[in-house]
């Protein structure tokens, strides 16, 4: 499968009807958008550049060294600022778009080069009510910003207008970002399927004597070769108690015999991302006392998912997959007491301590609140996150349990679309029961 194989792209057409919406929340204000900063590793040796969400979302753009400004109620209405070509940049990190081209692909009313900020934005952000802009993302843009407000403040008592307010603009974005367009759930799709793929090469190479790092270079080398994708986020190897390590990334052990093997990864694909979990025991077969807390997750998980469907509050995912953690822990002899009690306790939470969801999109943890004043988010169709329960003993705390929990780290995670009348588990290819988990580790062997 390659990139070419998949024509999931947004046309031009999509992100101009974006820009329309956009223009039609802010009045009477003005969005600002800076690309993504480029990002040094070591001193002067760049990373591969990944464009900004945001940008990208709202205008298609994903060069960097650019600025996109959309006006309200005024035109011209989508102004872009590049970099323009440089001879000595494109020497070392390839060609750059120039004015004309920029213009011509974006769809921008008018496009100047960077250098010509300074003269220009003060007259484009005038008159504006409110300047939607992140706060410290980028201080040369944020003295303009800052400028702005300070000169309406002192010319208000005159003339009475101008902007009075600086805001984040997630406050339209993440909204709109929150349900996903046809084409996005095309991405998202393909991105679980090579997230898949990864997993799918990864396990068949778990074997006790493996490196995590081994496993993890086989996952990303599905990545990188099933659609030129790069990895959503550092992948995840932890190899017995260091599955108990949230975002464990080191991946520097070598696996032991009765070990779990706790893979975290995710592709991104045409910068939407999967983000999919399984735990495999690296001999091909858990434990008895594995196999317990592996049954607890997964009975967890299939509460989640039974849950999902338009019109169900958010908070009903964690609720269910909280209960059956409860009730399993108190199967485990972990804890006691009754099950409303443990809830209302949060007893759970030293062995479950994270959130069962988020949402998933052009970020891993994409944009979009869970709750406003106090009520839980309604689900509803196009809404894309994961479910991902987890069960951890770390050992510093399983001391006072049976010995043969301690250590044991558990987790399942799925990406999820709530649909009409439901739900589609994106991430269904890759199976989930004991059974199957045990078949797909170590088949290379
Ligand atoms: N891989 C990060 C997360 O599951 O949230
Ligand atoms: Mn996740
Ligand atoms: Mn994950």
């Amino acid at each position: 499968m390659t990139l070419s194989d998949f024509s999931g792209d947004a046309a031009p057409e999509v992100f101009r009807q974006r820009r329309e919406l956009i223009r039609s929340l802010l009045n009477g204000g003005v969005m600002l958008l800076p690309s993504a900063p480029t990002l040094y590793r070591s001193r002067d040796t760049q990373h591969r550049y990944r464009p900004d969400n945001e940008l990208y979302y709202s205008t298609g753009v994903t060069e960097p060294g650019a600025l996109a400004l959309i006006r309200g109620n005024k035109d011209p209405h989508f102004v872009l600022f590049v970099t323009g070509p440089n001879e000595s940049t494109e020497l070392w990190t390839g060609p750059m778009i120039g004015t004309e081209i920029a213009k011509d692909q974006f769809g921008a009313d008018e496009c100047y080069m960077m250098s010509e900020l300074p003269d220009l934005l003060p007259g484009l952000i005038e008159g504006a009510d409110c300047i939607h802009y992140r706060a410290r993302v980028n201080d040369g843009l944020e003295l303009y910003v800052k400028q702005a407000l300070e000169d309406a403040r002192s010319k208000g008592a005159r003339h009475g207008s101008g902007p009075r307010a600086m805001v984040d603009p997630g406050g339209i974005l993440d909204e709109l970002r929150l349900k996903k367009e046809d084409y996005e759930i095309e991405w998202l799709r393909m991105a679980a399927q090579v997230t898949i793929a990864g997993h799918r090469a990864g396990a068949a190479i778990i074997s006790p004597g493996v490196g995590e790092w081994t496993v993890e270079a086989t996952v990303e080398q599905a990545f990188r070769s099933s659609a030129g994708s790069t990895v959503a986020f550092p992948t995840i190897v932890g190899s017995g108690s260091n599955g108990c390590v949230l975002h464990y990334t080191a991946n520097d052990k070598i696996i032991d015999q009765d070990d779990l093997v706790l893979v975290d990864a995710g592709a991104e694909v045409g910068f939407y991302n999967g983000d999919v979990t399984r735990t495999y025991p690296a001999n091909g077969h858990f434990t008895p006392a594995q196999r317990d807390v592996y049954e607890i997750v997964l009975a967890s998980f299939e509460s989640a998912i039974d849950k999902v469907r338009p019109g169900e509050p958010v908070t009903a995912l964690h609720d269910a997959v909280t209960r059956v953690i409860v009730e399993g822990l108190r199967d485990l002899r972990v804890l006691r007491g009754s099950v409303d009690g443990l809830l209302e306790k949060k007893a759970y939470q030293p062995y479950y301590p994270h959130q069962t969801s988020h949402w998933l999109g052009l970020d891993v943890h994409d944009p979009g609140d869970y709750a406003s004043a106090g009520t839980a988010r309604v689900l509803e169709p196009g809404m894309v996150f994961t479910i991902e329960p987890g069960l951890y003993f770390r050992p510093a705390i399983a001391e006072s349990l049976a010995e043969n929990l301690s250590g044991i780290a558990i987790r399942i995670e799925d990406d999820v679309l709530v649909t009409e009348d439901g739900c589609e588990v994106l991430s269904c290819g890759l199976p989930t029961s004991v059974a199957e988990i045990e078949e797909l580790v170590g088949l290379s062997r």
